[in-house]
């Protein structure tokens, strides 16, 4: 009883204390007064011989965000936010017991029309590892939710314990919220993690590691005057509150501190950039305080290590993505280095206070010895390019557009081939199989910058397999034929015949795309591992929770 009662004290700790405030204006916050936090390591519960076992509770919690900024209220995993990161190792099982320990009421203006939230509880969970090569039952289905203690459980909850058994080369993932229709909330809320798969190749490589390697988790955030998360009800004549179609905060926040530094040591550190905000894309580079520019390099993709370390002076991330780099501060002993940003707002500004992310403050002396015996470019892994030409049999070609359409509130919606994630399946690949998918995004304003709407870059997610970018190619919008060229690949005219080479970062193993507006982006996917129900979706989590996503069933192979 007196158990019971303290929980439910917490609870009504749960809620922020006057979600009327006015929004906190960004300048008001200082830049750079608080150390970066570095994600605790979670311990398992117990380890078996080729397992290890964890529970993690999901609960809310009070968060700090900034010196200046109240508490927060945040959901976290075991209270934390980021969650506690997991470190696993290839061909070694870890099991997690996800457990809902939240509120019934969310603290964040839960939107009730969208499709899945009608007669469901308003704080539901379940967890996917992203990028993850898992079973459907330990995937997370966005309807695999439930409540606090397993209460109440969404039509495809099956079981509590999720088993990840880490078959596929190291790499950075990460864990997130994924329920239907109130990811953007409970994500922005703080239900994110990392997730750091390693293997044996990658220890024998002489990479940083320990204290030298550092994940960084990067999210655009809004807080109320309180130091409160700000989630904008956006009220419409036909919902209220309702979802909106993006969301961009006015700072920017990495391990859950806005706008941090850290002090580094003169010489090499290893940095696993995630882009975990809700809509927001982002063009990161690194400028010294007399405004030269220093290289990353790029070591790996979203699904692993690239062949061989590359100099990149500037590289896009868009929500989910992640890049590992390595940066060299071995020669900037006494300088400051600020990881920035390049993007316009919505109208076309500059986005002056994110235009700055943290700063790395390189101290004069290493701990240790500085020469960290590291030789760039360093041969990484070998990486066998796709070519679909080469394939036999020839892949099967899946063409799809970005639609929008009208939801049943009359508010627009945004679509793939003018499907909503309650359509029947239409991709069932089958099992070893190699796939060619052509995303056409035909929103697109000529001229105008990316990023500006309606030039809206699209971030697609496959969950379950890793894929290769092959090429965009630009068309022309204005004729473009939407059912023809699903149909038959007719019905498009090309601006240009050749197509452009994906960027530099994105070559490697990718499980989320960028599909830009006015392109085709091409991707080759093959579909293998396990067989049944996954989905795939757009990452921006506004769209994802307004259903553009779509079910996807990898099939038992057809034998003729
Ligand atoms: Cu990171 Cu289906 O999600
Ligand atoms: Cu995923
Ligand atoms: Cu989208």
């Amino acid at each position: 009883m007196l158990n019971g009662h303290k929980r439910r004290d917490k609870r009504n700790d749960c809620y922020p204390s006057n979600a009327n405030l006015a929004v906190r204006p960004p300048g008001t916050i200082p830049k750079f007064v608080d150390e970066l936090p570095i994600p605790k390591v979670l311990k398992p519960v117990s380890r078996g011989g080729d397992y290890d076992y964890y529970e993690v509770e999901m609960k809310c919690a009070r968060h700090k965000f900034h010196r200046d900024l109240g508490e927060a209220v945040v959901y976290g995993y075991n209270g934390m936010y980021p969650g506690p990161t997991i470190e696993a190792m290839k061909g070694r099982t870890v099991m997690v017991k996800w457990i809902n320990n939240l509120p019934l009421k969310h603290f964040l203006p839960v939107d009730k029309t969208l499709d899945s939230a009608i007669d469901s509880p308003e704080v539901r969970t379940v967890v996917h590892l992203h990028g993850a090569n898992v079973a459907p039952d330990s995937d997370g289905h966005p309807d695999a939710w439930f409540t606090r203690n397993y209460g109440i459980r969404g039509p495809k909850y099956s079981r509590q314990v999720y088993e990840y058994p880490n078959q596929q080369q190291a790499t950075t993932l990460w864990y997130h919220d994924h329920a239907m229709g109130v990811t953007r909330l409970n994500l922005y809320a703080g239900l994110a993690g990392f997730y750091l798969l390693h293997d044996f190749h990658e220890q024998c490589l002489n990479l940083p590691k320990g204290k030298y390697d550092i994940p960084l988790m990067i999210q655009d955030k809004t807080f109320r005057e309180d130091g409160s998360l700000f989630y904008p009800p956006n009220p419409t004549p036909s919902a209220n509150p309702s979802v909106v179609r993006a969301f961009i905060g006015n700072t920017m926040v990495v391990n859950g501190k806005v706008w941090p530094y850290l002090n580094v040591e003169p010489r090499k550190y290893r940095f696993r950039m995630l882009n975990a905000s809700n809509t927001n894309g982002f063009t990161f580079k690194l400028k010294d305080e007399d405004s030269n520019l220093h290289p990353f390099w790029q070591i790996g993709t979203d699904g692993g290590m690239i062949e061989e370390s590359k100099p990149i002076e500037k590289f896009p991330l868009d929500p989910a993505e992640r890049l590992d780099v390595i940066i060299d501060f071995s020669n900037l002993a006494g300088k400051t280095i600020t990881l920035r940003t390049e993007e316009l707002d919505l109208a076309g500004n500059r986005e002056t206070f994110k235009e700055e992310v943290m700063q790395f403050r390189v101290g004069h002396k290493c701990k240790g010895v500085c020469d960290d015996d590291i030789v760039l470019p360093m041969k990484l892994r070998a990486f066998e390019e796709l070519d679909p030409d080469m394939l036999d049999p020839k892949p099967k070609v899946r063409r799809f557009v970005m639609t929008e359409d009208l939801d049943k509130q009359g508010r627009l919606m945004l679509t793939i081939n003018h499907k909503d994630f309650r359509d029947p399946a239409t991709e069932l690949p089958e099992y070893d199989s190699i796939e060619v998918w052509e995303l056409a995004n035909p929103v697109f304003v000529p001229g105008r910058p990316l990023g500006i709407p309606p030039n809206i870059t699209h971030p697609i997610h496959l969950h379950l397999a890793q894929f290769q970018v092959l090429n965009r190619q630009e068309f022309n919008v204005n004729n473009f034929n939407t059912k023809q060229w699903i149909q038959d690949g007719t019905g498009i005219q090309f601006v240009s015949e050749e197509a452009e080479a994906p960027d530099p970062s994105e070559l490697g193993w990718k499980d989320t795309v960028r599909v830009e507006p006015g392109k085709v982006t091409r991707i080759v996917v093959p579909f293998k591992n396990y067989t049944g129900e996954y989905v795939w979706h757009c990452h921006i989590l506004e769209h994802e929770d307004h259903e553009m996503m779509r079910p996807l069933i990898i099939v038992e192979r057809n034998c003729e």
